[in-house]
């Protein structure tokens, strides 16, 4: 608005409307629709023409009355004719010139839609969590979209997603589906987006979104993340830091191809429009069926990066990860003690060593089962889940039972949705594997991946679980591998092959909802060679995933920081195995900062390196509990510093840990600054005493000595890591 124009506020202007008989102007009253969390607000809008626009995503305002006023004061460029730009779900081929997030076919052929606000309603599940619903319409077609905000007020997070349905004289072709659509202003907004490769997870990179289009996605179909996870933070204004900073944390709620577009439009704001990606992936939606989308979700802080982060982590434990408030197991696995070469003798002897170093189970891995093509490589065998007789000429139960005998839990590894060529399964039901009638078979790990679109597939994969627990309902857990991702996609089972990529995830889900619904508790790792394949989808199932297949314990700081941004520590399966050259000492402090586990031949440890494993389990069973559920902070970043640090704190900020390495091994490189704690309380008072020492090395720290929270914030605390103390792991604790 120009300053010299008089103003009249918009009471006064519906008056005179109504009194001049200008009822459509009377009508143009709009309607503002808040999202409020404890510090957030998403602003809807329905103005006159009945289009909902987003007014408004950031920090709330205490007068929601003025969110209002919000559209007012911003003056960016000439406002275009019926600009939908802002659309809370923009449409295609009618009024709006930006990325869709919604595209169709009707019946009819034509390829238009528009759609506007007819009604909405909140419900309240709880004192924390709401849902509010927008029923749009177009108003030229029977196509309706409802859009689902779901708010966990606490949290400060919100799930997006939208249902789609129509009441047409034939079948609508979905062209593109997206479950939520944001828009933010700023004056600049920073990406950070995440890259990978097998043992190259999570390598972030940030860059400042210029004009067009950034498109995150993936097209493998499963182990989806294996190049790109769809994951992400947006910073407006300037890149956040740990503490500071408006930062938005997005992820698309779906194991499969997903798709984030991020556009910055003409009047630089940005539009986020993310979902399952609809790439070879048009939907053909039949009158009265109801397309529901997968959810977006973000959450967002103006106080850094490592706020927003403990929000998303509070809102994973408590609302989505499977038992997230709950306890796990410690494990030793015999992957890469012995890869595919064992027999039963040699798991009795390991299933020993799993008591005696002290952990709560033995994890059977790869090539226990098939029989006619054993599965003694990774080239045969996938598909057969009958126990390798030469191997294991008693069963699994008889493992069960030597397990149960020494005192510890028996798990066990499989990798069900897939297949090898050189199987009987393969050979038996050609038809149930992925691959394409007219070409040659591709393969990845030589393997193929099951059409788990078909529902005698979804019978089957369930079978593989359900027989395991009958035969063994002692069963503690299953490490559900996935190792390839799909080629040639097509599927013998589908009629219309568009429908292929959304079917096979919704036939996964099929499967995990009936294991679930009969095996409630059993924890499951989510693995996939690697972490190709985390998502809080999957987390419903999944009590924890495998971060990477690289081990070494460097990399794994790396790795495990990058997680941490998104997924909590209870979930991080972090394995002490032989990778890298560190010590003993500082792979089994790393991988404590997760959900510890063993891939070592324990036989093989010296004296001292046992005692060293067999003492640290015992601090660790004292500080899982903090780790698990605690405040987690990350003090200081491994590509930032020399030394790198991260701490957990328990909720009354009395008792945590504090991690630290070296991760410069340059001459003199080593904490010369004291590295300063973060949410303690300022005025209690604490000790920090070393732990985890290597036998027969004394700490150079006094532990007697006592520090406020206050100097420990402020100033902060010198770990004293160097060469020679290149892992120091500190235990704090109040001073009574
Ligand atoms: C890939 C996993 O990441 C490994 O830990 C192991 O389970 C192998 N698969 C087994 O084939």
């Amino acid at each position: 608005m120009n300053n010299n124009q008089p103003i009249i506020n918009s009471k006064t202007l519906i008056a005179l409307a109504f009194a001049l008989g200008l009822t459509n102007l009377a009508r143009a009253q709009n309607i503002t629709i808040p999202v409020e969390t404890k510090n957030n607000a998403l602003v809807l809008q329905v103005d006159g023409k009945k289009d909902v626009g987003t007014i408004y995503l950031g920090k709330k305002l205490n007068d929601a009355a003025a969110y209002a006023q919000i559209p007012s004061v911003y003056k960016q460029t000439a406002d275009y004719t019926d600009n939908t730009s802002n659309s809370a779900y923009s449409t295609s081929g009618s009024r709006g010139y930006f990325e869709p997030a919604i595209t169709v076919t009707h019946a009819d052929d034509n390829n238009s839609l528009d759609l506007r606000y007819v009604s909405h309603k909140v419900t309240k599940t709880d004192n924390n969590v709401s849902l509010l619903s927008v029923v749009l319409k177009d108003p030229a077609y029977n196509f309706e979209v409802t859009l689902y905000y779901k708010s966990y007020f606490n949290e400060d997070v919100v799930e997006q997603w939208s249902s789609i349905k129509h009441s047409e004289k034939g079948n609508v072709v979905l062209q593109k589906f997206a479950s939520a659509n944001l828009y933010l202003k700023a004056a600049k907004y920073y990406l950070t987006q995440y890259h990978g490769d097998w043992a190259k997870e999570m390598q972030p990179e940030e860059s400042l979104i210029t004009h067009g289009i950034k498109t995150l996605d993936t097209k493998l179909g499963t182990r989806a993340n294996l190049f790109q996870p769809s994951v992400f933070m947006v910073s407006l204004d300037k890149p956040a830091t740990e503490d500071e900073g408006t930062v938005l944390y997005g992820s698309v709620e779906w194991s499969g191809n997903f798709r984030t577009d991020l556009e910055l439009d003409n009047q630089d704001n940005l539009r986020i429009i993310a979902g399952a990606n609809n790439y070879a992936s048009a939907y053909t939606l039949k009158p009265n069926e109801v397309f529901t989308t997968p959810a977006f979700l973000y959450t967002m802080s103006d106080k850094g990066k490592g706020d927003a982060s403990r929000k998303l982590q509070h809102w994973a434990r408590n609302y989505r990860i499977l038992d997230g408030n709950g306890n796990r197991l410690t494990l030793l696995n015999n992957w890469e003690a012995t890869y595919f070469d064992f027999e039963e003798q040699k798991l009795f002897e390991l299933i020993k060593d799993t008591k005696k170093l002290g952990v709560d189970m033995f994890l059977l891995d790869d090539g226990w089962f098939a029989n006619k093509y054993p599965r003694n490589g990774d080239n045969a065998g996938l598909g057969d889940w009958q126990e390798n007789k030469k191997k294991l000429p008693n069963g699994v139960s008889s493992l069960v039972k030597e397990a149960t005998n020494n005192g510890v839990k028996f798990g066990i590894w499989l990798e069900p949705e897939m297949v090898n060529p050189k199987s009987e399964l393969y050979e038996k039901h050609p038809s149930w594997v992925i691959k394409q009638p007219k070409r040659a078979e591709h393969y990845f790990r030589n393997q193929l991946v099951l059409d788990l679109a078909n529902p005698e597939v979804q019978n089957f994969v369930f079978s593989i679980v359900d027989d395991l627990f009958t035969k063994n309902p002692e069963l503690a857990y299953i490490k559900w591998d996935c190792n390839a991702v799909i080629f040639n996609a097509y599927s013998a089972h589908l009629k219309n092959q568009s429908h292929f990529y959304i079917e096979y995830m919704r036939g996964l889900y099929k499967v995990l909802e009936r294991i679930r619904a009969k095996y409630p508790k059993v924890p499951m790792m989510l693995c996939s060679g690697g972490g190709g394949r985390v998502d809080y989808a999957a987390l419903k199932y999944f009590t924890e995933f495998w971060p990477s297949d690289n081990t070494d314990p460097l990399e794994r700081i790396f790795i495990q920081w990058e997680y941490s941004y998104f997924y909590p520590a209870i979930t991080s399966s972090n394995h002490v195995t032989d990778w890298g050259k560190q010590p003993i000492k500082f792979r089994v402090d790393v991988a404590m900062m997760g959900k510890l586990g063993f891939d070592i031949v324990v036989s093989k440890l010296s004296g001292d390196e046992l005692k060293f494993c067999q003492n640290a389990i015992k601090n660790y069973n004292q500080l899982k509990d903090v780790i698990w559920h605690g405040e987690q902070y990350r003090l200081a970043d491994p590509r930032k510093n020399s030394v790198a640090a991260i701490m957990y704190i328990d909720e009354v900020k009395s008792n945590g840990v504090m991690f630290n390495y070296l991760v410069n091994n340059r001459y003199d490189e080593g904490s010369k600054l004291p590295i300063k704690l973060k949410g303690l309380d300022a005025a209690k008072r604490y000790t920090l005493k070393e732990i985890n020492l290597y036998p027969g090395s004394n700490s150079s720290l006094d532990a007697t000595k006592t520090y406020s929270g206050e100097f420990l914030m402020t100033i902060g605390y010198n770990p004293d890591v160097k060469a020679g103390r290149n892992s120091v792991v500190l235990q704090i604790n109040e001073a009574k």
